[in-house]
């Protein structure tokens, strides 16, 4: 799967965000070892802790269908120039990368940029 095609998806599930408090729309779309894929929005609540972020969906939907492991993600929001994961999605994505480690691709204007992982979140508490 081309990693363009993976942000083709999270850009266009991003419009689904549900964002009424913060209005910052956010898209994920995951390829799994699998080859599968599955995307997520950020959803909010009048509870403002009880959000789910877009990374967190999307994965979200992988465990549910059995999928357990993760080639790639991508992120976009129309808000942000270059949009990587939050600390508690960072965490989330490295619980269930592959064993040559998650990609991370998120679009920096027109291009794509992409991370492992393991650098974005170095020294990580995994059991
Ligand atoms: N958000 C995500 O969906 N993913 C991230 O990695 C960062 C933050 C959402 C949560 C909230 O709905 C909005 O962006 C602003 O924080």
């Amino acid at each position: 799967m081309d990693y363009n095609e993976l942000m083709e998806k999270a850009i266009e599930v991003s419009k689904n965000a549900y964002i009424p408090y913060s209005k910052f729309a956010v898209g994920a779309c995951v390829l799994s070892e699998n080859d599968k894929i599955y995307t997520g929005c950020n959803f909010e609540n009048s509870s403002y802790g009880l959000t789910i972020c877009a990374e967190r969906n999307a994965i979200g939907s992988m465990i549910a269908d059995g999928e357990r492991k993760i080639k790639a993600i991508a992120i976009y929001s129309p808000n942000m120039k270059n949009c990587t994961p939050c600390g508690a999605c960072r965490q989330v994505i490295r619980e269930f990368q592959v064993d040559a480690g998650a990609d991370v691709i998120t679009k920096f204007g027109d291009e794509l940029k992409t991370y492992k992982i393991n650098e974005l979140l170095p020294e990580c508490f995994i059991l």
